[in-house]
């Protein structure tokens, strides 16, 4: 077993100790890993079905079922462009198509470093602002193709 994997391991055995097995904590341990690891990794989710005497499958259909979990790695910004009416006519589509390029990456993809997440969204409800793009919790507004470069700088 390598290093990373025994990390891990151990990374989820804590959390399982934390909740002391408890079988009806199972969303608050995947909540926990998922907020260490910033996704449920496979063998994460096999430990704690073991350890919790649950069928993987029932462990599975948690970790699905929850948008706030992930079973990809996720980067560590979530980048998240308008792409609602309001935005798409101030030019949403030219935003996200530089964004792209400037990751190397299409919408719903992570790049490699896991430094950034891509996803679309529709309307935020701030449409005067548009194009909108928000990076984890933080607003961008009035974007533009120019703008991009700058913006993904500041997050590291
Ligand atoms: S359409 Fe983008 S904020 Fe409303």
């Amino acid at each position: 077993m390598d290093r990373t994997a025994k990390e891990l391991e151990e990374n989820v055995a804590q959390v399982l100790g934390k909740y002391q097995h408890d079988r009806g904590m199972l969303v608050s341990v995947l909540q926990d890993i998922q907020a260490a690891l910033n996704y449920l990794p496979e063998e994460a989710l096999e430990q704690v079905s073991q350890s919790l005497e649950l069928p993987v499958s029932q462990v599975y259909s948690v970790a699905t079922f929850f948008k706030a979990f992930s079973l990809q790695p996720r980067g560590r910004h979530l980048v998240n462009v308008c792409l609602g009416t309001a935005c798409h006519v101030r030019g949403a589509v030219k935003v996200l198509e530089k964004i792209e390029r400037e990751l190397g990456i299409k919408s719903g993809e992570t790049t490699q470093d896991l430094r950034f997440t891509l996803e679309r969204v529709n309307c935020v409800g701030a449409c005067a602002l548009g194009p909108m793009v928000i990076i984890d919790q933080e607003y961008h507004g009035e974007m533009s193709t120019d703008k991009v470069e700058a913006m993904l700088e500041k997050y590291t």
